[in-house]
């Protein structure tokens, strides 16, 4: 026995499942045994008394999880941390805890109303008292951390529950002597068990399958070489043993019915004080302001979500919501993250949504030097498709160039400073990179609700259309590639192979004639059965009127690009009269600039494909530059390419059989893009009939 050792525990006298707020309790009401109940209980105090001295706590009635008393608080040394309890059924045990803990001597520090934290529950201290391990994600918030840091002056690293069967960290998680960890890492995010690995040694981990977990192992109770626990596998009972522990089971099961076990039913009370250690504590907090139509629109919930989501939690500071239909809200929220690089990820999503971070109106953006050319400084930010502003010497610069996935080079000429959207392998020495998250905004375009509803696209915004909306979905493209080139706007095509094989290039051809298509980018092959159907009749082989394969007609194609090679070129080909009619042909006889990417698969390739992908890359943006609109016709590479490249803004409208292509393309969370899912043959005969229907709403033309 070791007598120093103290624990407090409470009989479960007033014991039942009453209630539920866990999993475990759910079908559990009023099913236990009181009398197995109390036998159980006493086996494990019988157990505990053994190996340590048992303080009691009087059970209180009204209150039957009294009984879990690691909920009471968290101790160190002769100071305690109040729990402040989640649920409102729990909420009564509180008083008699603290009464408890001044009549024992101990100072009590009480957190802030609402701010839930659970004790000894969610917060472990590392058994050679170096940290303590903090959970949140169920029942504590990660705002408490910081209070457990200062008031106990310890290093309080914070772990993110993600399964509610383990509500508390002390359900999952259990530091045992002599630097050993036995824990579930099934409960945890990703970024908590990189903390977990980090801070304990591969050999000192005890990771355990969920057969043990569910059965509770890793609640338990660890005094020295003993480990009590409900139950263990051979397996882990062996590895325990291994290294020095021995595992002693006391069945629990009525306990189990509530949730909790060994751990849950014990508080050690006698936690030495390591002089030498000082508060520490990772957690980081922001306050943003986001604005818009936060509830009709879902951006609040996907703000919210998204904090969650990427390991964060939230407090909503303040909410005011635009009375009028057409005025927009403003929330203020209160972001915490257990890093910095927790906290960065989550911003530069935040970011995305538009949200301001509050006192950042007086930071600026952080600058690194770029050290090697095509090389940015770790830490980048990188960049979205929304208009962007970064804050430098106090001024908000205008990003130039916008793009997704670049870096913002910063250069100081002597006109000023300008911010420029750049890829990382055009980052040149002498230029700056904005890095971190600080000092950059986005601008959201907020829409009154009326224009929302009435722009065209709207009523697809809401996802990838069906099959019943393509017609819907037509007219409205060819309404507004109307619009557009009436008024001698841009659009741009991106287009695969599969619109010719589907009957669409007489179609695509009379848009370009007609003046619909100001720039056509695609690769190699769209225009290699475009000059095979125009000059054979064929698309690899199958007679494009019949439907049928030509006999010798897979030669075809070779045979079509052979005949370019030796004109040298497309516009060569058609000047010579060799090509009469197809998308190239009209491409060239009406000035329409095309693009033709090469890749890997390309037969030939024809001599106007550019097998130089970066040179292709700078082709392609050139021509995107300025597009309202981008038509994407049935080609996933060329469109995902050309995706990347466009910012928010112009209107995207992307054509492919399957739906998982589709929604990669238009899900930018852009409103302006629009999916549907349809054969690209139909699409485009649908458009060019739809186009025939239409009156141009404009009495004269731009071009
Ligand atoms: N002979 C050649 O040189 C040759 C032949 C084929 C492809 N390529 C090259 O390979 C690259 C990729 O080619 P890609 O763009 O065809 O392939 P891709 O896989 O990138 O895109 C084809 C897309 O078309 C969709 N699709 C298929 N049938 C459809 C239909 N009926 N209606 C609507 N959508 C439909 C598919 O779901 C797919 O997303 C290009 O650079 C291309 O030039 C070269």
């Amino acid at each position: 026995m070791t007598p120093r050792i103290k624990f407090l525990m409470c009989a479960p006298d007033h014991y039942d499942v009453d209630y539920v707020i866990n999993p475990w309790m759910e079908g559990n009401i009023h099913k236990s045994s009181r009398d197995r109940a109390v036998e159980q209980w006493q086996g494990l105090h019988h157990i505990i008394k053994e190996h340590a001295i048992v303080d009691l706590v009087q059970p209180q009635k009204g209150v039957p999880d009294m009984v879990f008393t690691a909920n009471a608080g968290l101790v160190l040394g002769k100071n305690v941390v109040l729990s402040r309890f989640l649920h409102k059924e729990r909420q009564g045990e509180e008083p008699f805890f603290k009464a408890w803990f001044e009549e024992n001597g101990y100072t009590v520090y009480e957190l802030p109303k609402d701010l839930p934290f659970e004790g000894a529950g969610d917060a472990l201290l590392d058994r050679e008292g170096r940290w303590l391990w903090a959970g949140y994600g169920f029942r504590s918030e990660l705002d408490s951390h910081p209070y457990l840091a200062k008031w106990l002056d310890i290093e309080v690293l914070s772990l993110r529950l993600i399964d509610d069967r383990f509500y508390h960290l002390d359900t999952c998680f259990c530091p045992l002597a002599n630097g050993y960890l036995l824990y579930y890492p099934g409960a945890f995010d990703s970024y908590s068990n990189r903390l977990i690995e980090m801070r304990v040694a591969a050999e000192k981990r005890i990771p355990i399958e969920e057969a043990d977990a569910v059965n509770f192992a890793c609640n338990a109770v660890n005094i020295d070489h003993i480990v009590v626990m409900n139950k263990a596998s051979d397996s882990l009972k062996a590895r325990l043993g291994e290294v020095g522990f021995q595992v002693i089971e006391t069945p629990l099961t009525e306990f189990l019915k509530a949730g909790g076990a060994a751990k849950c039913l014990t508080l050690r009370t006698t936690e030495p004080v390591r002089e030498e250690l000082h508060a520490n504590v990772y957690v980081e907090s922001r306050i943003l302001k986001i604005e818009g139509h936060l509830l009709d629109s879902g951006l609040i919930n996907r703000a919210l979500d998204l904090i969650v989501d990427n390991g964060g939690s939230f407090q909503v500071l303040n909410f005011s919501l635009g009375e009028q239909r057409q005025s927009t809200s403003a929330a203020e929220v209160k972001v915490s993250a257990p890093s910095h690089e927790v906290m960065e990820s989550i911003l530069s999503h935040l970011i995305d949504l538009g949200a301001v971070d509050l006192p950042q109106d007086e930071r600026d953006a952080k600058l690194e030097p770029v050290e090697k050319n095509g090389v940015a400084p770790d830490d980048f930010y990188v960049t979205t498709i929304y208009p962007t502003e970064v804050r430098i010497s106090g001024e908000w610069v205008q990003v130039q160039n916008q793009r997704m996935d670049g870096a913002i080079a910063i250069t100081r000429t002597p006109q000023g400073i300008v911010a420029k959207c750049k890829l990382l392998r055009d980052l040149e020495v002498g230029e700056e990179v904005v890095v971190d998250v600080l000092g950059i905004r986005t601008i959201r375009k907020t829409e009154s609700r009326e224009k929302r509803n009435a722009e065209e696209f709207s009523f697809m915004s809401a996802g990838v259309s069906s099959e019943r909306r393509v017609e819907l979905v037509v007219e409205q493209v060819a309404w507004e590639l109307r619009k557009i080139r009436d008024a001698g706007g841009k659009v741009v095509v991106t287009a695969g192979p599969v619109v010719i094989h589907t009957g669409g290039g007489e179609h695509l051809s009379r848009l370009i004639r007609e003046g619909y298509v100001q720039a056509l980018l695609g690769g190699n092959a769209i225009a290699v059965h475009d000059i095979e159907q125009s000059m054979l009749g064929t698309s690899l082989g199958v007679d494009m009127k019949r439907g049928v394969a030509v006999r010798g007609g897979h030669r075809h194609h070779l045979k079509a690009i052979n005949t370019i090679r030796r004109y040298g070129s497309i516009a060569k080909a058609v000047e010579a009269g060799i090509i009469n009619s197809g998308i190239m042909y009209e491409c060239v006889k009406n000035d329409v600039p095309f693009v033709l990417a090469g890749s890997i698969r390309d037969d030939g390739p024809l001599p106007d494909t550019q097998m130089d992908l970066i040179k292709a890359q700078v082709e392609y943006a050139k021509h995107i530059r300025g597009a309202e609109m981008i038509l994407m016709l049935s080609s996933m590479l060329h469109s995902i390419g050309v995706g990347n490249m466009t910012p928010a803004g112009v209107k995207m409208v992307c054509v492919d059989i399957n739906p998982a292509v589709v929604t990669k393309l238009s899900d930018r969370g852009s409103i302006e893009s629009v999916g549907v899912v349809t054969d690209v043959g139909l699409f485009l005969s649908l458009l060019v009939q739809q186009l025939d229907k239409l009156t141009s709403p404009y009495v004269t033309k731009a071009r």
